[in-house]
């Protein structure tokens, strides 16, 4: 399948990665869509008008205020022609802008007047990237339906090394494709609840006990799953992700919250997958006030936290399809066997967190998954393509 009669808009904003953005228009062209570019006047530093018309063999859009231009497809006739509008760059500054709902050049006033999708690939300096107001309009975009693809990790052009990197242009050849060809929905009609992150038990008013989960694979399920057609509950610990759009995310903090949360979805649910790394135990009785400093040494008497997964399975009436999580350094597929016969679960997902650069707080991990009968390993790769193989292989076992 290709993107054949689709049509895109190509935006470009003035970073590095513009330079990317003839090849991006090339791969494009291979799977013959029609694109059109609009460029930001900054953009024009970074790579030329003719480039682009070259790759795309159209003429380049940059002015709102051009008679010729809005002659030839006025801007929102032009808004409407789009299928999709992705601008790659996207720099902190167009991010603001949209953000905020500014419409100050051709491309924002596209964005502002377009029915269509519209999807952004972040590209900046780490530090850019990681600040606040950045992350608050990347928030904002994601809660107004905007397609937020990458940015990447790795070396940037400043010579600093963190998160900011435009996606390549074959990924977002792949983003493309993903959000515009209708994608097998074998999980139309079902209903999906899924626990992600870790839990987090208050000592007192200020302190608690908590883990490194940082709920990358359970929001990653959590598109999977939309993604393939099923409606999606989230039920989230405290984690520094950007919550996913079109899925009821429940905020909770503790295990007991998140119990009670998932014992009232797991009954609508045709499945539950418990990917949160709840807390073993809570403390006994919770301080009103700031436990204060008292010799040295103290001790905290610590209570077993409920069995959330193993309640779920327990249930008698509308049991969904249970499906665990197991993170071990040591004898991977004899615990996780273990956990699924004790846990009553339909299938487990086990990873060797030993493993360096896997599992926890890692965008990376290698799952091996179990049934009661039968295993398959899946390879190290990232969380989000992982999280799809997955959810295929629970859609493949209902009925
Ligand atoms: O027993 P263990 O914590 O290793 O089991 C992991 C699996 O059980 C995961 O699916 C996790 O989400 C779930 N779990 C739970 N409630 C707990 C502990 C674990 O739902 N209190």
């Amino acid at each position: 399948m290709n993107l054949s009669g689709k049509k895109i808009v190509v935006g470009i904003s003035g970073g590095i990665a513009a330079y990317k953005c003839a090849e991006l228009v090339r791969r494009l062209k291979d799977q013959q869509c029609e694109v059109k570019v609009v460029m930001t006047e900054s953009a024009k530093h970074f790579i030329t008008p003719l480039t682009m018309q070259a790759v795309s063999g159209e003429p380049v859009s940059d002015s709102l205020l051009d008679p010729s231009a809005e002659a030839a497809m006025g801007h929102i006739e032009f808004a409407k022609w789009a299928d999709l509008i992705l601008i790659a760059p996207a720099t902190s500054n167009i991010i603001a802008k949209m953000a905020t709902g500014i419409a100050d050049d051709l491309l924002t006033t596209l964005v502002l007047a377009t029915p269509a999708k519209v999807a952004i690939a972040p590209a900046m300096n780490q530090q850019m990237f990681a600040h606040p107001a950045t992350q608050r309009n990347l928030e904002t975009l994601a809660s107004d339906g905007v397609a937020i693809w990458g940015p990447g990790q790795g070396e940037q052009a400043c010579g600093d090394i963190g998160k900011g990197r435009m996606l390549e242009p074959n990924e977002l050849v792949e983003q493309c494709t993903s959000a515009l060809l209708p994608a097998e929905q074998p999980l139309l009609g079902k209903v999906i609840t899924i626990t992600a992150g870790p839990t987090r038990e208050a000592l007192d008013p200020v302190r608690y006990i908590t883990n490194h989960s940082s709920g990358k694979m359970g929001y990653g399920l959590a598109e999977a799953a939309k993604m393939l057609g099923a409606t999606v509950n989230l039920i989230s610990g405290p984690v520094k992700l950007n919550p996913p759009t079109d899925i009821h995310v429940s905020h909770v903090n503790s295990a007991i919250e998140m119990r009670d949360e998932a014992l009232r979805l797991a009954s609508e649910s045709d499945v539950f997958i418990g990917c949160a790394a709840v807390a073993d135990y809570r403390a006994a009785d919770i301080a009103e006030q700031k436990i204060k400093k008292q010799g040295d040494a103290m001790t905290i008497t610590l209570v077993k936290n409920p069995d959330i997964i193993a309640e779920v399975a327990a249930l008698t009436a509308k049991r969904p399809y249970t499906v665990g999580f197991a993170a071990e350094t040591q004898n991977v597929e004899q615990y996780a066997l273990g956990k699924l016969k004790n846990k009553n679960l339909d299938m487990i997902c086990a990873n060797d967190v030993s493993q360096a650069g896997l599992g926890f707080n890692s965008d990376n991990n290698a799952l091996t998954l179990f049934w009661q009968e039968e295993q398959v390993s899946l390879p190290t790769s990232n969380k989000n393509e992982l999280a799809l193989t997955v959810v295929k292989a629970i859609a493949s076992k209902l009925d």
